[in-house]
């Protein structure tokens, strides 16, 4: 064998060493040490802040307590022997789906425990499953969170603040010291209990003399897990302070009437701007009652804190507060009246969470409907809700009127 062979062979050999080397890190190695740039992307926003629609709508939907473990390999509960082998948390997600494609929502509320913790391994993994229909529709959506959301892998403030980056999510993590309408811009107030308590103004119609003003106010606020107090083991509750940050809210909202005072006046009445709130425990008084003007099933114990820390008083005395929106107890779906404000179960919705065997999942849709001016839409006018169950037609349930201004 001459030298010259074994330099041709040795450079072979050196060049099929460096291919596979190559090779293996263009397919293997470098897909995992690179950002890809999917990943690397800013948060996508919805384009505009929350508006009317130009035909004086503006539709909620209501997602109360989806309870995602962790997709396909969840199984559901409280569903018929007969529906068991084939239902996973796939078939919240397809609720979701199907609840967004009918009645197409220009806003997604949801109310917490929208995972359930200790089925989630990851919970950022489930919160991407759970909250991925929504996110693929590019409609705007916020979050509170239940008691159950934070059993998994993140704490509260994790989870909010993971919620708060999500495509296209509305949610704050803490509210804005001062709440206006470039309220981004703001330093947050951190001194106030819980994470996820924040507010979101709807603006009026594109075109209408209140396209530049407020109408509809949302509320959102943390009603915390579990609490025990004197020994006694209870839900938690809200705080003195998330009230005090409500009423500076309300007050802000109200100021605005003198705003919207000096374009044209509609009615006399059409100033006032309605809010609505979302929180996931009940208050003690939906237990107490007496609850008025019931519309759909209770059929369950109201779950709720020992502690009364005054939220109806407070929500009373505000005036602004129409209707609030809470989860938690799956088979309560109700709305009932309590010193003039509406409390509306939105009624299970996930499969993995406990429910009844052959009695559907459901969801609750909110409709605001703004009253026409002389020349053009003007502030909200009447407040409706209804619910859909998870059934093939997505029959829709106990329609019902919330608010009505009194003299348009
Ligand atoms: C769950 O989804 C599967 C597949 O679409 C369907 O066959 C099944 O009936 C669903 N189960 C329930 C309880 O809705
Ligand atoms: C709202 O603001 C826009 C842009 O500043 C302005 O052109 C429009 O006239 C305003 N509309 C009303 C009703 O104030």
């Amino acid at each position: 064998m001459d030298s010259s062979n074994t330099w041709i062979q040795s450079f072979i050999y050196l060049f099929l060493v460096s291919a596979s080397v190559h090779f293996l890190h263009t397919l293997l190695i470098s897909p995992k040490l690179t950002v890809n740039h999917q990943n690397a992307r800013v948060k996508r926003v919805a384009q505009a802040p929350l508006r009317f629609r130009s035909d004086g709508t503006f539709k909620i939907l209501q997602v109360a307590d989806m309870h995602f473990g962790n997709g396909k390999l969840t199984r559901c509960r409280d569903v018929l022997e007969s529906e068991y082998n084939y239902c996973s948390d796939m078939n919240t997600t397809r609720f979701l789906e199907k609840m967004i494609q009918l009645e197409k929502p220009d806003f997604v509320a949801f109310t917490g425990d929208n995972i359930f913790g200790s089925s989630a391994t990851d919970a950022a993994e489930s919160l991407f499953q759970a909250f991925g229909p929504v996110i693929k529709s590019g409609i705007p959506w916020a979050a509170v969170l239940g008691n159950h959301d934070q059993e998994s892998t993140m704490t509260r403030e994790e989870l909010m603040s993971f919620i708060s980056l999500m495509d296209f999510s509305l949610s704050r993590t803490f509210p804005s010291v001062e709440d206006n309408s470039n309220s981004n811009k703001q330093n947050p107030v951190t001194n106030i209990d819980g994470f996820g308590n924040y507010n979101l103004r709807v603006w009026g119609a594109p075109g209408s003399n209140f396209a530049n003003s407020s109408v509809l106010n949302l509320y959102f606020l943390d009603s915390g897990d579990r609490a025990t107090v004197d020994g006694v083991r209870t839900y938690d509750w809200i705080k003195e302070s998330q009230l005090d940050w409500l009423r500076h809210v309300s007050e802000k909202v109200q100021e605005q009437k003198l705003d919207i005072n000096e374009s044209p006046p509609i009615s006399p009445h059409s100033t006032t701007t309605p809010s609505l709130a979302f929180f996931h425990i009940p208050i003690p008084e939906i237990r107490q009652g007496p609850l008025y003007s019931v519309v759909g099933h209770y059929r369950e114990y109201v779950a709720c804190s020992l502690v009364n820390t005054g939220v109806l008083n407070t929500l009373v005395s505000m005036g602004d507060v129409k209707a609030v929106f809470i989860g938690h107890d799956h088979k309560n779906d109700f709305c009932g009246n309590l010193g003039g404000i509406w409390f509306c179960y939105g009624g299970g919705f996930g499969y993995h969470g406990y429910g009844l065997a052959g009695w559907s999942r459901r969801s609750r849709v909110i409709l605001a409907e703004l009253g026409k001016g002389e020349q053009s839409w003007g502030g909200v006018k009447r407040i409706k809700t209804w619910k859909r169950l998870d059934d093939e037609t997505l029959s829709k349930i106990d329609e019902q009127i919330l608010w009505e201004r009194e003299s348009w």
